[in-house]
């Protein structure tokens, strides 16, 4: 295709072809990366609960000598060792998102996201050879790391490969994974929680190693993003991954359409938003001031209090304390199955997502859930306060909270991490998807310090009361949707750009693609010269 042409279309419609199987076979495969967010932080909870890992961290034997274990005194960690070992893991992640996004740009988004599980899996390796909360802070903050790479580059990556029909639920599918990757790790700690060796807790560390070989073994076989090539200049590799991923010829009318449309789109964005140094790149993120609706400072605002919106949302209250919760109501026999069901819920609930975030769309999913969300969170907190100890009382307000998680997990559990795949203009996606990103865990670790100082029976002792408190937030997170997430079904990720310059969140569902960046950048008059490969870093220097 050296020297060939690259040709243009005005049609909005006509971008992109048709999706093959591949391309959802693809992206399916990446969403596997969303195993690891879920395993990870799924599986700390339980073995913090496990009595042989307490008294091994605390050089005690278990049992005790001359006894059996239901004879041994029980000791428990102290809560700052209790949080330093589960809040280490998201600080870890937060600043490994934070950079992904760079090491992305530079090195490729699928080599960002191999090296991710690299650092993870050393991370993992030292917290299975670890016997001390010391080391085993330090493997968590290393597999931390590795998680923010995987975390952040895996939602560029899919949204920058997927087709855009299908690429909300193709995102959905990320957080499919994240959803049984908690499951799976509630199992694993179910299973070996009893057990009179380090078994018990290094079992359900080891077995986090199985997705992280997988995926990086198989992203060796997936191409890189398209979008990557373009940035870096290299139209030929762009327009063979574009063939690969679309499954047409190269010289194809859709392919030459849809990469004009995504150099197109580079190349007005590099002329809006100049590129000089590392710094002022970063600084890009922040420009543009507030008041205009499509500066990138308004995206990056949209991109980092969406994700902390959705951790507002109090779900990982019940992913990380619903056992503790549970128990402190006294009218549960098994909390830890009760937990065990809601993790299922999670899962269960969430394909919904990918039929729903494509017919209705991102905004409405986002505002309906937010909705379902008050008013389970306020009918959780009414009848858990008004009928303490009433066993008729205690099941409602379980099945209000598999309710409240059914809407989690249909709506804003996906749809926080589509819109943030698709909100960014190319010169600052990676970082912008980077910076959102950490955001979530930031927000992750924030409620998973102060939550226990909320519920705990010696500390601000709120019990059911505590959903009140969620469910104010989900209603700042109804009113927040409605007023600021605008519509991205169905637009490429260029025509997103134009969206946010023509209209506001409200109307957005009705805005209209009109023409296309190749049209606009004059390449359907004059088509553009493909660029040998040698030539191709000069030109677009
Ligand atoms: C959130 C996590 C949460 C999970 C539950 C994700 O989208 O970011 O914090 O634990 O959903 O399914």
């Amino acid at each position: 295709m050296a020297g060939g042409a690259i040709i243009a279309t005005a049609d909005t419609a006509r971008i992109e072809a048709p999706v093959t199987m591949k391309a959802y076979l693809m992206c399916v495969f990446a969403a596997f990366g969303g195993f690891f967010f879920g395993y990870d932080s799924g599986y700390v909870g339980g073995v913090l609960g496990m009595k042989y890992f307490i008294h091994q961290f605390q050089g005690l034997p278990y049992p005790a000598a001359g006894a059996t274990a239901s004879e041994s005194a029980y000791f428990v960690l102290s809560s700052s060792n209790n949080s330093l070992i589960v809040s280490i893991l998201s600080a870890g992640t937060f600043f490994g998102a934070v950079i992904a996004g760079d090491l992305s740009d530079w090195f490729g988004r699928r080599t960002t996201i191999i090296a991710g599980c690299g650092v993870f899996a050393v991370g993992v390796a030292l917290q299975l050879a670890s016997s001390t909360i010391a080391l085993l802070a330090v493997g968590r903050i290393i597999a931390g790391f590795g998680v923010g790479f995987v975390s952040a580059i895996i939602i560029l990556y899919m949204s920058e490969i997927a087709p855009r029909k299908v690429r909300g639920a193709i995102v959905a599918g990320y957080q499919f994974a994240i959803t049984i990757g908690l499951m799976v790790a509630s199992c694993v700690d179910y299973a070996t929680q009893n057990r009179l060796d380090s078994g018990s807790y290094r079992i359900p560390i080891s077995i986090q190693l199985i997705p992280a070989i997988i995926l990086a073994t198989g992203l060796f076989i997936l191409p890189e993003s398209p979008r990557y090539f373009v940035i870096k200049g290299q139209l030929e590799k762009a327009a063979a991954v574009l063939s690969r991923v679309r499954g047409q010829p190269q010289d194809s009318e859709y392919i030459q359409q849809e990469l004009a449309e995504i150099i197109a789109n580079h190349e007005y964005e590099m002329s809006v938003i100049p590129q000089s140094g590392y710094f002022s790149s970063w600084a890009n993120c922040f420009k543009g001031g507030l008041s205009k609706p499509s500066s990138n400072l308004r995206r990056t605002i949209l991109g980092t209090s969406l994700q902390m919106m959705q951790q507002w949302t109090g779900v990982n209250f019940i992913f990380y304390y619903s056992t503790i919760f549970l128990q402190s109501l006294h009218t549960i026999s098994n909390p830890f199955l009760i937990s065990m069901i809601f993790t299922i819920v999670n899962v269960c609930s969430t394909p919904i997502s990918f039929w729903t975030v494509e017919r209705f769309g991102r905004r409405t999913i986002l505002v309906w859930g937010a909705l379902g969300m008050v008013i389970c969170q306020f009918i959780v907190g009414a009848v858990g306060t008004a009928l303490p100890n009433d066993q008729n009382a205690t099941r409602a307000l379980i099945a209000f909270i598999c309710i409240y998680i059914f809407f989690f997990a249909s709506t804003w559990g996906p749809g926080a991490w589509v819109v943030i795949g698709e909100i960014f203009p190319i010169p600052i996606r990676s970082r912008g998807v980077g910076l959102s990103t950490a955001s979530n865990w930031l927000w992750n670790c924030i409620i998973a310090v102060i939550t226990p100082y909320m519920v705990g029976e010696n500390k601000g002792n709120l019990g059911p009361k505590v959903f009140f408190i969620w469910g104010s937030l989900c209603a700042v997170c109804f009113v927040y949707s409605y007023f600021l997430i605008p519509e991205t079904k169905g637009l490429s990720l260029e025509q997103v750009d134009r969206m946010f310059e023509e209209t506001t969140p409200r109307h957005s569902s009705k805005w209209v693609p009109h023409s296309t960046f190749a049209a606009d950048m004059g390449m359907t008059e004059k088509s553009h010269e493909v660029i040998p490969q040698h030539e191709e870093e000069k030109s677009f220097a």
